[in-house]
């Protein structure tokens, strides 16, 4: 089988879900208040980057590793759960299968313990 980066429309697909899922951060009161001092273009080029390495693309993110990218946040379990709802819509925004929305959800809940209370 392709690769997830293929079938998520390689680096035009994931930058376009991205892109609707950092605005639906935005928009979502659990997580907007985290992003107030955020340059919006920046965090949308670290999320596309690092979707497009992590998904079987070529090695562009050059960002931190998620421990270090969220410590002293404190981020929590509901915020947690917040940011995949907007990854999930994104996804469904995109037109992206039910096969490829199953792998990115085990993907990015895979990074729970990298992110929640560090
Ligand atoms: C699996 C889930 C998540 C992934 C894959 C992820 C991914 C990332 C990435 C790639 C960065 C950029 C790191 C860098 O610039 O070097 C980042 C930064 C950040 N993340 Fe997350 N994140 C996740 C969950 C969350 C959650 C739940 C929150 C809060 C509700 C959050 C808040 C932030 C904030 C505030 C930044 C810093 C933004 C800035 O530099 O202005 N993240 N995250």
């Amino acid at each position: 089988m392709s690769s997830l980066y293929e079938r998520l429309g390689k680096t035009e697909g994931i930058t376009a879900i991205a892109s609707d899922t950092v605005d639906l951060h935005l928009q979502n009161p659990r997580i907007a208040p985290r992003y107030v001092n955020s340059d919006v273009v920046a965090v949308k080029h670290a999320v596309t980057t690092f979707f497009v390495t992590n998904s079987g693309g070529p090695k562009v993110y050059e960002g931190k590793d998620m421990l270090a990218a969220h410590r002293g946040m404190n981020i929590d379990a509901a915020e947690f759960g917040a940011a995949l709802d907007d990854a999930m819509e994104a996804l469904d925004k995109n037109g992206i299968g039910q096969r490829e929305k199953e792998e990115v959800l085990f993907f990015l809940y895979g990074l729970k313990n990298e992110v929640v209370h560090i």
